[in-house]
């Protein structure tokens, strides 16, 4: 995490908007050390099954959505170069077979493009490190600046485990794999009738990613 004063130097330079308080760093893992770090509610709540998620065809483009994102990540205390090489790493991983949008959501998600995010312990005692706070994910906590060998191989690791989730869910190119595996990812399991109920972890995580998806930036 950045310091107290590095955090207000980088407050105080940000417009109101982006200005609000501490970002949510996604709480999955301990929601109660968390809940200091009060999570931006996206405009909506969505909720039940995956017809009612934004359809891909409503979706902006994976260049739309990164610049739309930039400034958020630049004020985790990654640096422009930091984010020029999650732009090169999210290109790279999604030829594992995943959307470059689903990647970049998550990562805004789990870590609001926080190079240098700081690992956490899930409840059955596993670190999950990284841009997409994963299990046996690298990690590398309070550094910026990283190589692009580095913040690469936190996004192959986030997105290796996100295709397995997709692969349980048909591995279809549609809400229909796509919104059940993000549950999956958060959550461990899913309850297909509602992909807002938490399962113990964070209920509006995909109702967050998925308007990320189509322009939200918290
Ligand atoms: C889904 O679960 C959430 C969280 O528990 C709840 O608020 C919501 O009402 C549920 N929605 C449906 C359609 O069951």
């Amino acid at each position: 995490m950045v310091s107290t004063s590095l955090l207000t130097a980088i407050i105080a330079a940000l417009p109101l908007a982006l200005a609000s308080p501490i970002r949510d760093m996604e709480a999955r893992d301990e929601p109660g050390a968390n809940a200091a770090l009060a999570a931006r509610a996206a405009p909506r709540f969505i909720t039940g099954p995956w017809q009612n998620f934004p359809a891909i065809s409503t979706w902006g483009t994976f260049d739309q959505m990164f610049e739309a994102n930039k400034n958020s990540m630049r004020s985790t205390g990654s640096t422009w170069d930091d984010i020029g090489r999650i732009n090169v790493a999210i290109r790279d991983a999604a030829t594992l077979g995943v959307d470059e949008r689903v990647i970049l959501g998550i990562i805004m998600q789990e870590s609001h493009g926080d190079v240098g995010v700081r690992t956490t312990t899930s409840p059955d005692g596993g670190a999950t490190a990284g841009l997409m706070q994963c299990t046996g994910c690298p990690g590398f906590p309070g550094r910026h600046g990283l190589s692009q060998a580095e913040i690469t191989s936190m996004v192959r690791g986030g997105t290796q485990h996100y295709k397995q989730n997709l692969v349980n869910w048909g591995n279809k190119w549609s809400g229909e794999s796509i919104y059940p595996a993000l549950r999956e990812y958060n959550s461990g399991s899913v309850n297909v009738n509602n992909l807002s109920d938490g399962r113990g972890a964070t209920p509006s995580y995909v109702s967050d990613i998925a308007q990320r998806f189509t322009g939200w930036v918290d």
